[in-house]
Formats: C-alpha cells, sequence, structure tokens
C-alpha cells in the first residue's frame, strides 16, 4: 500500500506513521528525518538544510525532489511506503504525480490528519524525542522517568529546535499558505482520507486501520 500522511506540522504524522510502519509492514518515509539525520551528520545537504529548518522555513524543492526521487526508487520502497512530509506545496504535488507515473504506482492512499492549530501549538511545546531511538513522546509521558521507554537510553530526551512556540507559529502559516492546497490538488485524482486527529492516539490509528480497511483496493 502507498500512503502520504498529510497534515499540520505537530498533527500526529510521525506518530501515527510509527504506528502504521509496524502494523502494515512498509516503510516510513520522513523527509524531516531525512534532513534532520544529515544535519546530526553535518553532510553538505544537512547543514544548508539546518538553518531553514530551525527557522521553521521550507527547505528548496530541488533539494527535496531529488531526495524523494532517490528514496521512492529504493528496493525498500517498492511493495508501499508511508510518505511523511512529502508533497508541501503544489509544485512538489505534481512532481510525486509525475513520479508516480514513471514508477507506476497507482493505488495511492492519502491519509490527511486533522487537528485545530491551538491544540498543535501546544503539542509541539510539549513534544520531546529519544536521541538514541527517535521514539517521540509528549512531555506528560516522560516527566517522572529518566530512562527512555522504548529503548532504555539513560537521560536522552531533547526538543527540535523548531519547537519553539515562534517557530511552530510560522511552520503553521506556512502549513495554512503552501501546503493546505496541495490537498485541493489531489481532490477528485487520489483517495483522501479525512481523519479526526484531536483523538487519542490508539483512537487515531484504530480509525486509520478501519478506513483502510473498508477501501476497495
Ligand atoms: P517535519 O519533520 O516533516 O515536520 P512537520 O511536518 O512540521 O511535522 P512534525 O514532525 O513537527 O509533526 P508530526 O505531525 O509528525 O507530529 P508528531 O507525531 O511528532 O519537517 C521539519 C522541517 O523539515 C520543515 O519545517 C522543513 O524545514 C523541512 N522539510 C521537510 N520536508 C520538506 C519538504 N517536503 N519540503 C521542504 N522542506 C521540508 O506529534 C507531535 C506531538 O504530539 C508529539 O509530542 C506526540 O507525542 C503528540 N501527539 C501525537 N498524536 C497525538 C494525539 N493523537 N493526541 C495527543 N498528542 C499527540
Amino acid at each position: 500500500m502507498y500512503i502520504i500522511i498529510f497534515g499540520a506540522p505537530g498533527v500526529g504524522k510521525g506518530t501515527q506513521a510509527k504506528i502504521l510502519t509496524s502494523r502494515l509492514d512498509i516503510p516510513h518515509v520522513s523527509t524531516g528525518d531525512i534532513l534532520r539525520d544529515a544535519a546530526a551528520r553535518k553532510t553538505e545537504l544537512g547543514l544548508k538544510a539546518k538553518a531553514i529548518m530551525d527557522a521553521g522555513e521550507l527547505v528548496p524543492d530541488d533539494v527535496m525532489i531529488g531526495i524523494i526521487r532517490d528514496t521512492l526508487n529504493q528496493e525498500r520502497c517498492a511493495k508501499g511506503f508511508i510518505l511523511d512530509g512529502f508533497p508541501r506545496n503544489i509544485n512538489q504535488a505534481a512532481v510525486i504525480d509525475k513520479l508516480f507515473t514513471e514508477l507506476r504506482i497507482e493505488k495511492i492512499v492519502i491519509l490527511a490528519l486533522e487537528a485545530d492549530d491551538e491544540e498543535i501549538v501546544s503539542r509541539l511545546t510539549n513534544r520531546r524525542a529519544c536521541k538514541e531511538c527517535g521514539q517521540i513522546f509528549s512531555i506528560r509521558e516522560i516527566e517522572e522517568i529518566s530512562n527512555c521507554p522504548n529503548c532504555n537510553a539513560t537521560g536522552s530526551f531533547y526538543q527540535r529546535n523548531d519547537d519553539k512556540e515562534d517557530v511552530i507559529r510560522r511552520r503553521l502559516a506556512i502549513f495554512h499558505s503552501s501546503t493546505k492546497p496541495v490537498l485541493d490538488y489531489f481532490e477528485g485524482k487520489r483517495v483522501i482520507l479525512h481523519i479526526d486527529g484531536l483523538k487519542p492516539v490508539d483512537a487515531v490509528s484504530e480509525q486509520i486501520l478501519e478506513k483502510l480497511n473498508n477501501l476497495n483496493f
């Protein structure tokens, strides 16, 4: 199954993608994770991307399109994927549509996760991740523990540089102006499943799996 998980920053795309990847046995391709990994390794791409990401702006399309083209051509993506973070504007949407045709991928499902901006600001200011395994948490889940519940690493929680309130609001503004119109681009062309992202994590996953099961794919 070929899935695009779509929605505002902080709506829960990464959280759900990690659950779905094990339930559906298809890889999670996150453009944000690819860029953060490049930044941590201080590659040329990573160093350029880091300043842009920390400011909450979008990395240029030519860079992102190159990354996506390389990744989706990999053998591990041949039988399906959960694409998280791409496309982020109409130009990227048109490019990926063409790429799907080239790769003969027809049955694409867009999961559109939805939540309001104030919930998102609250989720992102409270988000922490484990440096060792990358698992995402809300600060409430880890406030009384020092070891990661996923990999048991000690004292390894960190906050992303772009999870400061002013940067979050900039990311949300870009989402509304540039990214949200991507849904209009795909409307009537691809299957779009609207998902209530305000429910608890498990309920969101169940909602997604039920809607996927009901598809005639
Ligand atoms: P990226 O990493 O893609 O960030 P994003 O889209 O802004 O999304 P986030 O990772 O912040 O949020 P999420 O929806 O995954 O939420 P999460 O599950 O963590 O991109 C980062 C940057 O890279 C961009 O700003 C840009 O610079 C660059 N970039 C990437 N792709 C690009 C592209 N295509 N073009 C150009 N530039 C690009 O959840 C958030 C928090 O909420 C967590 O704490 C979680 O525990 C909690 N939570 C999740 N679900 C629930 C729930 N149901 N109820 C309560 N809490 C919940």
